[in-house]
C-alpha cells in the first residue's frame, strides 16, 4: 500500500473518528443534563419533531385532556391542578388553564403578565394542538386542548415550556451549522492531505526518481533538498552520496585512461630500443659489420639501446613502486641546507668539467631542519639536475640553487638557463612519460618518468613541488619541505 493511500485511509479514519466521538459526547452531554437515556430521544423530539413537548409532558397533557374531555369540571380544582402542575415542573414544563379570556391557574414560573393575551384564539376542533409562540425575547413550545366547562364556556389547558431563544435558533439553524461543521471538517482533512503529501510524497517521489536516473547510469544532475526536515536531510544526504558517486566514477574513468596510456607509452618505450637492437643483431649476422670500427659501432649501440631499457625498467619500477606506496621512506632529521651545500659542494667540479657554472644561496640564520629520507631526496635532486643538464643547451651555462625559510616550511629553488619550458607543456611536466618534445628527448635520452618519480617523493615528504618556466628563459623548480618543528618532528 502506497503512502499516499495509507495517508488517505488515516485522514479518513480520524474524520470518521472525528465525527463518531463528536456524536457521543453530544450523546453524553444531553444524557448528563437530563440523566435519563431516552430523553436524547425526547430531546431530538424537542427540537425537530412537529410535538414539541417531551414523552412525560406529554403523557401528563394527554391526561389533562382525557380530564378536560370528559369531567372538565375538575380542571377548576386548583388542588389536582397543582398535583399536575408539580409533575410538569419538574420536567421543566408549566400548566395553564384557561377560561374565557383569563387564566384561572398559572404556574407561578410563567412570568410574562401578559401572557394570556399571547394565547392562541380557541380552536374548539383542536386542529391545531402543538406549536410554538414568541412573546418578546421568550419562545414557548405548548400543546392545547380547547374545551368547553359544564356552563358552557370555552375553556383551554396548556402545557407549556419556554425555550431559550438560542436554542431557538439553533433549532432552525442546527442542520446547517452541521452541515458547515462537517464541511469545515472535511475540507481541513483535505487541506491537511494535500499539504502532508505535498512535503512527504513529492520529495521522496524526487528521490525516486534520481534513484532511478543514477541506476541508469546518470549521474548529471543536483538534487536539492528544501527545507530542513528529515526528508530534506535524506534528501542532502543522497546528493552527496551522488556527488561521491560521481567523483569516483570520474576517478575511476581518469585512471581507466592512465592505466591505457601508460601500457601505450611502455610498449612504445620498448618497442623502440628493441627494434634498433634487433636490427643491430641482424646487421651482425648479415655480416654488414665488416671492419673492427663498425662492429664495435654496432655493438655499442646494442648495448647503449640495453642499458636504455634497463634504466627504463629501473625507472619505471620505481614509479610504480612509489605509486602503491609500497616503497617504504626511511625519515630522519636533517639540515636541509647542511645536506644542499654538502650536494653542491660535492657535484660543483663535475659540473665545471662540463662547463656549467654551479652557485648557491643558503640560508644558515634559522634552522632548516627537515623530516626526509635522504637516498630519496637525493634521487630529486639528481632527476631535477639531470634535466637542468639535459635541456641547457646554449651558453652560458648556469645552474643555481637557493635556499630559504618561510613560517612552517623550507624552500628549495634550482633554476637552470636551459632551454625552458613552453607554457601549454608546463602543467603536464610532473605526468608520467610527459616529454615536452619528442624528437629532442630521443636525443637527451629518457622516458618521461623523471619528475614524476620526484613528485612522488616530494609528496611522500608531505612537501610539494613546482616549475616555474619561460621558453627561452631558463626553468626553476620549487620544492616545499615541511619544517620537522612545525610537525612536532624536533628530537
Ligand atoms: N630543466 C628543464 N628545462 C627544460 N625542460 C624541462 C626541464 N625539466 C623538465 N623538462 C621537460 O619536462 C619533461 C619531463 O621531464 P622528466 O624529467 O619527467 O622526463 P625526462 O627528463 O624526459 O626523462 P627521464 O627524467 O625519465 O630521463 C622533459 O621531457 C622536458 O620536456
Ligand atoms: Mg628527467
Amino acid at each position: 500500500m502506497s503512502i499516499r493511500v495509507r495517508l488517505l485511509l488515516s485522514y479518513s479514519c480520524i474524520l470518521i473518528v472525528t465525527i463518531v466521538l463528536f456524536l457521543a459526547a453530544a450523546l453524553l452531554f444531553v444524557v448528563a443534563i437530563t440523566g435519563d437515556v431516552r430523553s436524547v430521544k425526547d430531546f431530538y423530539n424537542i427540537h425537530y419533531s412537529v410535538n414539541p413537548l417531551s414523552e412525560q409532558e406529554e403523557t401528563i397533557f394527554l391526561d389533562l385532556k382525557y380530564l378536560a374531555k370528559n369531567e372538565p369540571d375538575s380542571l377548576l380544582d386548583h388542588t389536582l391542578l397543582n398535583q399536575y402542575n408539580y409533575k410538569l415542573r419538574s420536567v421543566q414544563a408549566e400548566l395553564v388553564i384557561r377560561k374565557g379570556n383569563e387564566a384561572i391557574y398559572s404556574s407561578l414560573s410563567v412570568k410574562q403578565p401578559q401572557f394570556i393575551t399571547f394565547l392562541p384564539d380557541y380552536e374548539m376542533e383542536n386542529n391545531a394542538i402543538r406549536n410554538t409562540l414568541q412573546i418578546g425575547d421568550h419562545f414557548y413550545a405548548y400543546a392545547k386542548f380547547d374545551f368547553r366547562f359544564p356552563d358552557q364556556s370555552k375553556g383551554s389547558v396548556l402545557v407549556v415550556r419556554e425555550r431559550s431563544p438560542f436554542a431557538e435558533v439553533v433549532r432552525t439553524l442546527l442542520p446547517i451549522i452541521l452541515g458547515v461543521l462537517f464541511i469545515v471538517l472535511l475540507l481541513m482533512n483535505m487541506l491537511l492531505y494535500y499539504f502532508l503529501t505535498r512535503s512527504i510524497i513529492k520529495p521522496l517521489d524526487l528521490l525516486r526518481k534520481s534513484t532511478e536516473r543514477i541506476k541508469e547510469g546518470d549521474l548529471e544532475f543536483e538534487l536539492q533538498a528544501v527545507g530542513s526536515d528529515e526528508i530534506a536531510r535524506l534528501s542532502e544526504a543522497f546528493e552527496d552520496m551522488r556527488m561521491k558517486l560521481k567523483q569516483s566514477v570520474e576517478k575511476q574513468l581518469q585512471y581507466e585512461q592512465n592505466r591505457k596510456e601508460l601500457v601505450a607509452n611502455i610498449t612504445h618505450d620498448l618497442k623502440t630500443p628493441i627494434t634498433s637492437i634487433k636490427a643491430s643483431i641482424e646487421g651482425i649476422r648479415d655480416g654488414v659489420p665488416d671492419t673492427k670500427q663498425k662492429m664495435e659501432r654496432y655493438v655499442n649501440t646494442i648495448l647503449t639501446k640495453a642499458e636504455h631499457m634497463d634504466q627504463l625498467i629501473d625507472e619505471l619500477f620505481l614509479y610504480s613502486k612509489l605509486d602503491l606506496k609500497q616503497l617504504p621512506f626511511t625519515f630522519e632529521e636533517i639540515s636541509l641546507g647542511q645536506f644542499i651545500e654538502d650536494y653542491a659542494e660535492d657535484l660543483q667540479f663535475d659540473l665545471q668539467d662540463k662547463g656549467v657554472a654551479l652557485t648557491w644561496d643558503i640560508v644558515h640564520s634559522e634552522s632548516t631542519n627537515v623530516l626526509a629520507d635522504r637516498d630519496k631526496l637525493k634521487r630529486v635532486l639528481t632527476n631535477i639536475m639531470d634535466n637542468a643538464m639535459k635541456f641547457m643547451l646554449d651558453e652560458p651555462k648556469q645552474i643555481g640553487i637557493s635556499l630559504s625559510v618561510e613560517t612552517d616550511f623550507v624552500r628549495l629553488m634550482i633554476s637552470d638557463s636551459g632551454s625552458g619550458i613552453s607554457e601549454e607543456a608546463l602543467p603536464f611536466i610532473f605526468e608520467r612519460f610527459f616529454r615536452e618534445d619528442l624528437s629532442r628527448s630521443q636525443q637527451t635520452g629518457g622516458s618521461g618518468l623523471g619528475l614524476a618519480i620526484t613528485k612522488q617523493i616530494i609528496e611522500g615528504h608531505n612537501g610539494s613541488i613546482y616549475a616555474e618556466s619561460k621558453l627561452g628563459a631558463g626553468t626553476s623548480m620549487i620544492i616545499k619541505l615541511p619544517l620537522a618543528r612545525s610537525i612536532g618532528g624536533r628530537t
